[in-house]
Order: structure tokens, then C-alpha cells, then sequence
């Protein structure tokens, strides 16, 4: 087996959970490809996050290939880093269930995201939704993470991961690095087309709201052609114009430039031409991300041996941590 590169240890995931949105993208998966050369990187399909709410099996199974496709066909190289789904190293859910013991039920009940998802799925407020946060703790602390890239909506879970690690260090003795959330200022939280005050999500109902990595061309377009901006028609990003901002946002994400810069671009230009002018160059950027999906999901061999690679050397890296962690709690080891 091959031994990892020695160097800051980078981790990030995303559930399978629906279509991606141009926020995971922009949130997430876009830095890891800049990241991947600098670190080392553990890049996950978080399947077992992904059960927490209700998921049809072949869809789950259909999507999670899709997704480790989507991951290459933006840039993720698995040369260059390692690419697995989640169960497919036990791993993770041996140390969930370790740090269990150090979490408390008080402060998983606090948890937004928790709370918003009881909220949604009332009919189905089960012990993994409530859990989901320790899972992603052992996700991260499994690896000895220095960093961990996500969008903004994250920070709490970190905040918790963090909690954890120290708790069990305090208690256990030092065996978990502390990691660090690694948000950047631009992207971190791409709002809602059609309410810019929330975040853009999988799994919103309004279908105008969120642009997904999957929409063709006209579909893009006039998502944009819909967007909720303001009735003065100045392009500036400011607090008091979400809508606008957050287009800007999105069009400085994906040309590449600066707020700023964008800014310039759109001076003097109206609305419409400037969300037909966002829209493009979304739908330009994505093209070629579709296409090279598409291409890769036509060799699932491929993509099998991707998948096999990256469960081998994850779960070796993870068992060296979770050695660690069962002989600090005093687990018989048969030695
Ligand atoms: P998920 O699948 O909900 O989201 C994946 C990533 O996309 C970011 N994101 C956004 N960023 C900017 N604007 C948005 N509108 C937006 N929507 C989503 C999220 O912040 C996230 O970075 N719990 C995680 C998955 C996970 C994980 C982990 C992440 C499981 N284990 C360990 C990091 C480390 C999640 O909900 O992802």
C-alpha cells in the first residue's frame, strides 16, 4: 500500500443526497480541485449522511456514482487525492459510535441544521438525523484533518467536531488533531434565486430557486431571467441588495474575477442584461463539467476502480486512528 504524502492533511464531503446546486459547487467542490496539489486530501461521497432522511436505494446508489463522476469531471484528479464513498470504510461508523460517548444529547438537539431538518422531515426524526454531526466528526477526525473546506452552512459542524476532539483528548489523552473549517469569503453561501436571503439548497421545492450542475442551457437561462433582484437597477454588491450580490457572486465565481471586477463589467448595464450575461457564463462554464460526466459514467469500470483505490488507502489511514482511539477507551485487542 502506498503511504500518504506528509503534509497538511485535507478533508471535505458531500451526501448524495439530490442534484448538486451551483452553491456546492461554488462552496465546496470547486476549492478542492485549487487545494488538491497543496495537500493532502481525503475527499468523500457521504452516503451514511445521506440516509438520515428518507432516500429511494437505487436512486442513493445511482446518484453516489454520479457523484464521485462529478467530482472528477470538475477537477477533482484521483491522482492526486483520495476519492471514496463513506460506508465504504466501517471505519467511520466504529468512531461515530465511540464518539457518541463523548457527545451530549443536549448539544446535538441545538444544532441548526437538526433542528431544520426535524422541522422538514417531522415524520421522520430519527437517532441518525439527530447523530449526523458525530458522524461528520469522525469523518474528519479519522484522518487527522488539518482542514476542512466547506461553505459557510457548515461552521457549526465544525464548531462540534472540534468540541468533540478536544473532549475526548482531555479525556482520553492526545489522539485527535483539532481541525480547522477552511470557508472562503466568496462562495461560501450562495443564496436562493427566488429568496436571497436563504441559502441555495438540494433540496429546495421552488425549482426556480437553485441551479443545478445538471441544467441544461435554456433551463439556466431562465432561472436567471427569474431572479429576484431590486428596483433600483445599480449593479453593487451591498447588504441591503441580496439578490444582486449574490448574482455577483455567482458570476465572480465562475469568470473567475473579483466582486469588485464584476462590479466594472456591469457598469451602467441594466438587469436583464446583466442575468442574461450571469446565466451565460454559467451555462459556458457547466457545459463542459456535463459532458465530461457523462462521458466518465459511460465507464463505470473506470469509476469502480476509482472507488476500490480510494476505500484502500482511506481505511488505512482511518485504521491507524481508530487503532489508536480503541486502545485509548480500553477496548481488548487480543494483545
Ligand atoms: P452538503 O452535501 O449539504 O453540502 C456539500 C458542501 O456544499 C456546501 N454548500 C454551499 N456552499 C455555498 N453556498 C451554498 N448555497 C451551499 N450549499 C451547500 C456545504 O457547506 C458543503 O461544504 N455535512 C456535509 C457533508 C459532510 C462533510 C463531512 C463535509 C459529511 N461529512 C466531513 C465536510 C467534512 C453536508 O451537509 O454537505
Amino acid at each position: 500500500m502506498e503511504e500518504i504524502r506528509e503534509e497538511k492533511v485535507l478533508y471535505s464531503a458531500v451526501q448524495p443526497s439530490g442534484s448538486l446546486t451551483i452553491g456546492n459547487y461554488i462552496g465546496a467542490i470547486r476549492n478542492w480541485v485549487e487545494l488538491q496539489s497543496r495537500f493532502t486530501c481525503f475527499y468523500a461521497i457521504a452516503d451514511m449522511h445521506a440516509i438520515t432522511v428518507r432516500q429511494e436505494p437505487a436512486l442513493l446508489r445511482r446518484r453516489t456514482l454520479e457523484l464521485a463522476a462529478l467530482y472528477i469531471a470538475c477537477g477533482v484528479d484521483p491522482e492526486k487525492c483520495t476519492l471514496y464513498v463513506q460506508s465504504n470504510v466501517p471505519a467511520h461508523a466504529e468512531l461515530a459510535w465511540v464518539l457518541n460517548t463523548v457527545t451530549y444529547v443536549g448539544e446535538m438537539e441545538r444544532m441548526t441544521q437538526f433542528k431544520d431538518k426535524s422541522a422538514k422531515h417531522a415524520e421522520n426524526v430519527n437517532m441518525g438525523l439527530m447523530d449526523y454531526p458525530v458522524l461528520m466528526a469522525a469523518d474528519i477526525l479519522l484522518y487527522q484533518a488539518h482542514l476542512v473546506p466547506v461553505g459557510i452552512d457548515q461552521r457549526q459542524h465544525l464548531e462540534i467536531t472540534r468540541d468533540i476532539a478536544i473532549r475526548f483528548n482531555n479525556r482520553y489523552g492526545e489522539t485527535f488533531r483539532v481541525p480547522e473549517a477552511y470557508i472562503l469569503k466568496e462562495g461560501a453561501k450562495i443564496t436562493s434565486l427566488q429568496d436571497p436571503l436563504h441559502k441555495m439548497s438540494k433540496s429546495d421545492e421552488n425549482p426556480n430557486a437553485s441551479v443545478y450542475l445538471s441544467d441544461d442551457k435554456d433551463t439556466i437561462m431562465r432561472k436567471f431571467k427569474r431572479a429576484v433582484t431590486d428596483s433600483d437597477n445599480r449593479i453593487v454588491a451591498s447588504e441591503e441588495k441580496p439578490g444582486v450580490t449574490n448574482l455577483l457572486n455567482i458570476y465572480a465565481s465562475f469568470k473567475g474575477c473579483s466582486v469588485p471586477e464584476a462590479e466594472k463589467t456591469f457598469e451602467g448595464k441594466g438587469y436583464g442584461d446583466f442575468k442574461l450575461a450571469v446565466g451565460e457564463t454559467v451555462a459556458d462554464a457547466l457545459a463542459p463539467i456535463q459532458a465530461e460526466q457523462k462521458r466518465l459514467l459511460a465507464d463505470k469500470g473506470y469509476l469502480a476502480g476509482v472507488l476500490k483505490k480510494g476505500a484502500e488507502t482511506a481505511s488505512y489511514t482511518a485504521r491507524k486512528t481508530l487503532s489508536k482511539v480503541f486502545r485509548k477507551v480500553g477496548f481488548y485487542r487480543g494483545d
